[in-house]
């Protein structure tokens, strides 16, 4: 267990705290999804409410050590100052003498955004000269930044070397979330995997051999499992390079008695871009100058059974293409059934975060972690960087 805020007195003291305000925007800079903001806004809240002066800092993209207007968060500050109802100060920079002036006429309950971290190579770097710089705007460090917290970075890592430093409420409660689905699960956990690639996989499933009792597999990354079955996969995407390490996979889930459950029938195209012959199979083979691009209906039931009987689901990776429609199926009904399951659900984020809010589930879900990349490390097993540095209880 971390301390949290809850465990410090904030009263008048400059808090700075990392969050992970890396949110998508459009062509003309809008933001197109405020999650990560929201996710943020109970600390924020917290430690206004207690009298600390907030200085907020993020990344956003990777304009590697480039300061490009594209990339200011701007945009971010806006956002959180509609949301909270009271001004938000966006500051030119995120170290110097003016930003240090700025932060000295702050007021209790008032609050700043640093602008991007990345427009200094240092960040990434985690420069310690960096990070001192950093470390000398606040009091106390917060980490509320679950998104970034698998990078050893300056205003992640490098800070909480000079700074009494404590998570906030949104890492506590994706720590909590996670701990609870890999360390204490309710029996059956069942592992839901989807996804592009195998290789990128590979660590997770891994992991999870070693604590789900069964783990459905879709996406692309089940064509390479389907043909070491030595199934027909017609021109769907094969990884070569994987099929020593799926073998091994198979042999090991065998070994530990974890169902591992390939899909049955798929939806394919022989073009994915035109989305032209969109058709489904009667069988797990795949036609010669066929794509599968998603999991059929024989696929859907069978998922959507194992899931009706988990007591814990985790779900990472859609099944299908889900941002064109006609192959969102299989996994829209993957949400749809998770939603209506009674089990503790705990839903990477990234891509599989994406899908459920496209079928407009967020909400029915138990926790979506707000993390891409730091979920699926979490997943993997890893101890992440931003976490192990905070204080413990
Ligand atoms: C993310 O979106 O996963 C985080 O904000 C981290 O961003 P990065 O992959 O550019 O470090």
């Amino acid at each position: 267990m971390k301390r949290t805020v809850k465990d410090i007195d904030l009263k008048g003291k400059r808090v700075l705290m990392r969050v992970d305000f890396n949110v998508p925007l459009d062509k003309s800079g809008r933001i197109t999804d405020d999650n990560r903001i929201r996710g943020a806004l109970e600390t924020i809240k917290y430690i206004l409410f207690s009298g600390g002066k907030l200085i907020l800092m993020s990344h956003l993209g990777r304009p590697k050590g480039e300061k490009k207007l594209e990339y200011s968060l701007a945009p971010a500050a806006g956002r959180l100052s509609e949301l909270l109802g009271k001004p938000v100060k966006m500051l030119k920079d995120c170290i110097g003498l003016e930003v240090s002036k700025d932060i000295a006429a702050m007021q209790p309950g008032e609050v700043v955004l640093l602008e991007n971290l990345r427009f200094y190579k240092q960040e990434e770097k985690n420069d310690s000269e960096f990070a001192k710089s950093l470390a000398s705007l606040g009091d106390i460090f917060v980490n509320d930044a679950f998104g970034t917290a698998h990078r050893a970075h300056a205003s992640t890592e490098g800070v909480t070397h000079y700074l009494e430093s404590v998570a906030g409420f949104l890492v506590q409660k994706e720590i909590e979330y996670f701990d609870q689905v890999l360390k204490n699960p309710q029996r059956p956990l069942i592992f839901i995997l989807g996804g592009a690639k195998v290789a990128d996989k590979i660590p997770v499933i891994e992991n999870m051999l070693q604590r789900a009792d069964t783990i459905l597999i879709g996406g692309a990354m089940a064509y390479t499992f389907m043909k070491v079955k030595g199934c027909e996969i017609g021109a769907s995407r094969l990884e070569p390079e994987s099929i020593p390490i799926v073998e091994k996979i198979l042999a090991k889930a065998e070994a530990k008695a974890v169902e591992i459950v390939l899909p049955l029938d798929h939806i394919v195209t022989n073009n994915i871009e035109a989305a032209s012959n969109v058709a489904v199979t009667t069988g797990q083979a795949i036609g010669q100058g066929f794509i599968g691009v998603d999991i059929g209906p024989k696929t859907i039931s069978l998922f959507c059974d194992k899931i009706a009987k988990a007591k814990t689901i985790v779900w990472n990776g859609p099944v299908g293409i889900f941002e064109n429609d006609k192959f969102a199926r299989g996994s829209k009904e993957i949400a749809k059934a998770i939603a209506d399951s009674t089990a503790t659900s705990v839903i990477g984020g990234g891509d599989t975060a994406a899908a459920v809010a496209k079928f407009s589930l967020s909400d029915k879900m138990s926790h979506i972690s707000t993390g891409g990349g730091a979920s699926l490390e979490y997943l993997e097993g890893k101890t992440l960087p931003g976490i192990a540095a905070l204080t413990d209880k």
